[in-house]
């Protein structure tokens, strides 16, 4: 009797979770000649959704079933295909690609690529570039049933794995020949779902994490409102990157015009004081709360039943302060691992310490908002990240980065605070 392995690595279509980003992650896809080369292409787009830059080798067989065309098109980059192409190797030759890659992917993987990547050959740029690469390797096989089952394909896929190679599939199912049983490539989402889970630090995994995000809007009667320009780009960022941590979050956000990340609980609130009761209302499971919000100082002291008419010339509103949310959380006998952010156009990390303390905070995240093209409602951002007695400037970067960056530094402090 042969015994054969089936979803042989730990993806299986439940164990691979919807999150998970591929962002400023280098894919090199290798695609390989058999029929499943066509769903390369729906591979490429699901890789570039999730952020990946993606750049595409090809056996020879591969450009019998699909097109190099076809996959330039998608991943943007031209095709790499022969090992001894002196024009390619000027542009990107095999051993940069090869340390291009943080992973290397190959979809589908034939039989004969199993066994060739098994025997560590390297007769063509596909099995040279994985004999090259630093960065690791994730097969998704695809083939016939019965090549599948064969011992020769089990003993070579054993020593793969053996080696460190992760495996996404074979789904079992009707194949192109006709069979039915295991071998058919795994979908294009779930190979994916499988790259994005290789690079989960799980640095927050099991904790729930709190984050509130955007402006507020204070009204003054019902047409007219008080607020500011805070885009909640870096809450979200935030939000995305606790998520993908393995937090559980939630995001108490104000009016904005951005969709909610993948695997993250929003609930939608106006003004301050809606916020706040959004916030405390959650400590009763909240491990770590992060006040990201651009919440209104002050909100209007009536607010009017009917729309103000503007009869005169000069008009005085009479405001008056609204809760400090960041510091109502610190204060709350259950409270939480409480992170701030700090604002400020001029003396940023004195103003930070301040309001670190002030507001009895376990960190904080310093920002100049005065700089040009980081900070409020831009792409970029610079932040220093300030606890007690310490603190580490992040370089600039693009907000979901940063985002990375301070969860990464936050967890890493809420360990220490905790144990
Ligand atoms: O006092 P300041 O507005 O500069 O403090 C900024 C920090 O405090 C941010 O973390 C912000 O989300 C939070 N904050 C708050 N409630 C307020 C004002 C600020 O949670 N009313």
């Amino acid at each position: 009797m042969v015994s054969f392995a089936l979803l042989s690595d730990s993806y299986s279509r439940k164990s691979v979770t919807v999150l998970g980003h591929l962002f400023q992650r280098n894919v090199v896809l290798g695609v390989s000649g058999g029929i499943a080369a066509y769903k390369s292409a729906e591979l490429i787009r699901q890789l570039k959704t999730r952020g990946a830059d993606v750049r595409v080798v090809m056996t020879r067989g591969a450009r019998e079933f699909i097109t190099p065309l076809t996959l330039q098109a998608l991943s943007g980059h031209p095709v790499h295909a022969d090992l001894l192409d002196p024009e390619a190797e000027l542009g990107m030759g095999h051993i940069e690609l090869a340390r291009w890659a943080d992973l290397l992917l190959v979809a589908p993987a034939t039989a004969d690529l199993l066994a060739r990547l098994a025997q560590g050959r390297a007769d063509d740029l596909l099995t040279t570039v994985a004999l090259a690469c630093p960065a690791p390797l994730m097969l998704a096989p695809a083939m016939n049933q019965q090549m599948w089952r064969n011992t020769a394909t089990q003993d070579n896929l054993q020593r793969l794995q053996a080696r460190g190679v992760h495996m996404v599939g074979p789904a079992a199912g009707e194949q192109a020949c006709g069979d039915v049983g295991p071998g058919r490539m795994e979908d294009p989402a779930i190979i994916a779902a499988a790259a994005a889970s290789l690079f989960e630090s799980g640095e927050l995994a099991g904790r729930r994490v709190v984050i509130t995000a955007g402006p507020t809007r204070e009204a003054l009667d019902p047409v007219r409102y008080i607020s500011n320009h805070s885009s909640g780009r870096m809450g979200y960022a935030l939000a995305r990157a606790a998520a993908e941590a393995g937090a559980r979050t939630t995001l108490i956000s104000g009016p904005v015009d951005l969709h909610t990340p993948e695997g993250v609980e929003r609930v939608d609130v106006v003004s301050a004081e809606d916020m706040l009761e959004a916030s405390l209302s959650r400590l009763t499971d909240c491990d770590i709360f992060i006040a990201c919000a651009a919440v209104a100082d002050y909100r209007p002291a009536d607010v009017a039943g009917d729309k103000i008419k503007k009869n005169e010339e000069r008009m005085t509103l009479e405001l008056v302060r609204n809760p400090d949310i960041v510091a109502a959380v610190s204060a709350h006998p259950q409270r939480p691992f409480t992170v701030g952010f700090a604002a400020e156009t001029r003396d940023l990390l004195s103003y930070a310490r301040d309001k670190l303390e002030r507001k009895g905070l376990d960190m904080i995240v310093a920002n100049d908002v005065s700089a040009e093209g980081i900070g409020f409602n831009s792409q970029e951002n610079a932040v220093t990240v300030l606890w007690d007695g310490a603190e580490e400037a992040l370089p600039r970067s693009g907000k979901q980065q940063i985002a990375r960056d301070i969860i990464t530094r936050l967890a890493r402090r809420y360990r220490e605070t905790v144990t």
